[in-house]
């Protein structure tokens, strides 16, 4: 696949780490994902102060300011020059010794990579995807906290792969008290009697940039939302469901474990969502063609 890859500042098209980067031999490491719409950085300052949070979450200290992230993000998607990018940014702990102790690494890696656009089948968005509500459990704050995006992704990819082999989608998980948090790479949310429900970030779940800004286009748009603690129970009367993230932007929930979901169509709340969330893309950063749901 044609990429570019800003290792340290250096773009290339291709990039290798040394095996002794703690990223590598332990998953310690932060990381982002900002995808563009009209090639333009969605939402890039918020994604930033979340790698900050992050990094600060794992006592990493990353060395660059805002305005070098800025700038060399830029210079690598434009190098890249495709429609559409997903970009990845990356900040390893960095080349240490075997050894899970951070303390030998003296220096974090910092990649950036360009690549086109993940584009999702449009039947997600018309038919909408199947959840499977998975026997692994979300992190437990206490543990390794949710809200810290990092490189250690096993408890999802756990997840992922439970969902995969129960036919569906994605996963959606529960907590260790058995409500529910998240998807394994979005957030979550439902509808009763015509509310939103969404669980609240102490639940266990990280703090997604798109959750964000679909409760305040809730609140703009006089859409009554409720942040909170959710049994998967209240999922049997659920009218509609849908998650969110960078990539996926609103997604439509139509089936739990192999059961629709109110009538297992997407349904106007989450229509209106999607609806919301690509007019507000499109006000932000400029109209894009028609459809194709390119990120
Ligand atoms: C575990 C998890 N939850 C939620 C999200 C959605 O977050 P965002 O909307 O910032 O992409 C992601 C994104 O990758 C994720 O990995």
């Amino acid at each position: 696949m044609d990429l570019k890859i800003n290792f340290n500042g250096s773009i290339q098209d291709e990039a290798f780490i040394s095996v002794l980067d703690h990223g590598f031999l332990f998953g310690d490491s932060v990381y982002e994902v900002v995808a563009t719409h009209g090639n333009k950085l969605c939402f890039l300052e918020a994604h930033l102060a979340r790698l900050r949070n992050s990094a600060a979450g794992i006592s990493l200290e990353i060395p660059s300011e805002d305005e070098w992230f800025v700038e060399q993000i830029s210079r690598t998607v434009q190098s890249a020059n495709f429609e559409e990018t997903y970009i990845r940014i990356i900040v390893t702990r960095g080349v240490g010794e075997i050894d899970i102790d951070p303390g030998s690494c003296d220096r974090p890696n910092i990649i950036i990579i360009a690549a086109p656009a993940k584009v999702y089948p449009h039947n997600y968005y018309e038919k909408g995807i199947d959840l499977a509500l998975v026997s692994v459990k979300r992190n437990a704050r206490e543990s390794l906290n949710p809200g810290i995006k990092t490189g250690n992704y096993l408890n999802n990819i756990l997840a992922k792969m439970e969902a995969n082999r129960l036919g569906a989608q994605d996963a959606l998980m529960l907590n260790a008290e058995g409500v529910l948090t998240e998807g394994t790479t979005s957030n979550f949310f439902f509808v009763n009697e015509g509310k939103l429900f969404t669980p609240s970030l102490d639940c266990g779940i990280l703090s997604g940039i798109t959750r964000d800004v679909a409760i305040q286009l809730a609140l703009e748009n006089g859409i009554p939302l409720e942040e909170g603690h959710w049994p998967p129970e209240e999922l049997t009367h659920a009218e509609e469901a849908f998650v969110t993230g960078t990539v996926k932007k609103i997604m439509p929930a139509t089936r739990l474990d192999g059961k629709p979901i109110g009538n297992g169509k997407p349904g106007p709340i989450t229509a209106r969502f999607m609806r919301l969330y690509d007019q507000l893309l499109d006000e932000k950063y400029g109209m894009q063609p028609a459809q194709g749901r390119s990120q």
